[in-house]
């Protein structure tokens, strides 16, 4: 019994001790040496911070799909009559980014003109000035009645949107000029960017890799980054909602490291002539069917499916 009390004792020091902490010497590898450093409460929160951002604008991108238990609306927003330019109807007159745009400045940006034009103001301006209290306010019963998103999403998502507005929203205008053309960028890092964090398992070697439109009007990395950089930037930055496309934003990639890769993706494909045959033999066509349930309207939810 003695000697079986002291073994006990020997081996309960030695399992609390730097010895046992350092990996034991014979005993191998410590699991703490395979596994990074835990977080500190502080890192910890900050990362937190950033996944409720990246949430954020996921949600001012396309709420109904950035959740999935949320109702999607079938008639146009009430504030919808307030403007006539703009002859989308349905759900899509709830995104956030249909009014206000993927530049957060509305009738003063992008969507000054064009097809998507309403006339209604961004929220740069107003992100800036006010508190992330009164900006969840602006989605509540009370400050603007027509206004209200209560309705249709919950505090977490008003919460969240808040916060992507304080803290999440860029100056788009120190990446792209009122033409859409990258201010600068070197395309060269952009393709290193691209290659090491789109291509492999996704987007494929020449962004072709997902389709996210049909196979008469195909739209890939490419069309996007070309025609509506405002929406790569954010996409790029958040994340494509309902999928498990990850963010910049949670990354922590710098705005430069944005501008490279735009400046970089905008030289892709736009369509399926700028392909040809080789393109598909090579195989980034096997690559898009074989991610077909990758295209939009497959998915919702927040980063990894739990599915
Ligand atoms: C149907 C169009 C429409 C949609 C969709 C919409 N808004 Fe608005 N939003 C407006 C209008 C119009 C105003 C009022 C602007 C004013 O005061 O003149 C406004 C005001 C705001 C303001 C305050 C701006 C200011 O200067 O006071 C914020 C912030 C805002 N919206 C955020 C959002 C968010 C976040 C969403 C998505 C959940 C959203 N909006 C969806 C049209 C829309």
């Amino acid at each position: 019994m003695k000697k079986i009390g002291i073994t006990l004792l020997i081996l309960a020091i030695y399992s609390t001790s730097a010895w046992s902490q350092m990996g034991g010497g014979m005993m191998g590898r410590s699991t703490q040496q395979l596994y990074p450093q835990s977080y500190s409460q502080e890192e910890h929160d900050k990362l937190d911070e950033l996944i409720r951002i990246s949430r954020g604008g996921q949600l001012y991108d396309n709420w109904w799909k950035a959740t999935i238990d949320t109702d999607k609306p079938q008639k146009d927003h009430p504030l919808w009559k307030e403007q006539s330019t703009n002859n989308r109807n349905g759900y899509d007159t709830y995104r956030c980014k249909e009014c206000h745009g993927w530049d957060y400045r509305g009738k003063n940006g992008a969507y000054g003109k064009g097809s998507h034009h309403t006339g209604f103001k961004g929220v740069y301006e107003a992100a800036k000035k006010m508190s992330i209290k009164e900006l969840e306010n602006v989605n509540k019963r009370g400050a603007q009645k027509k206004h209200d998103f209560t309705e249709y999403i919950g505090n977490k998502e008003i919460a969240d949107l808040a916060l992507f507005m304080k803290k999440g929203l860029i100056d788009t205008s120190k990446i792209v000029n009122n033409e859409g053309l990258p201010i600068g960028g070197n395309p060269r890092t952009g393709s290193y960017i691209f290659r090491n964090n789109c291509a492999h398992m996704c987007h494929g070697t020449v962004g072709i890799g997902i389709n996210f439109g049909d196979s008469e009007k195909p739209e890939f990395v490419g069309t996007v980054a070309y025609k509506n950089p405002w929406e790569f930037i954010h996409k790029v930055r958040n994340g494509q909602p309902g999928t498990r496309m990850p963010s910049a934003i949670i990354n922590d990639w710098s705005e430069k490291d944005i501008l490279d890769l735009l400046s970089f993706a905008r030289t892709l494909p736009k369509d399926t002539s700028e392909i040809g045959w080789w393109g598909r033999f090579r195989g980034d066509m096997g690559h898009y069917m074989m991610h077909g349930d990758y295209r939009p309207g497959s998915g919702r939810g927040f980063g990894p499916s739990l599915e």
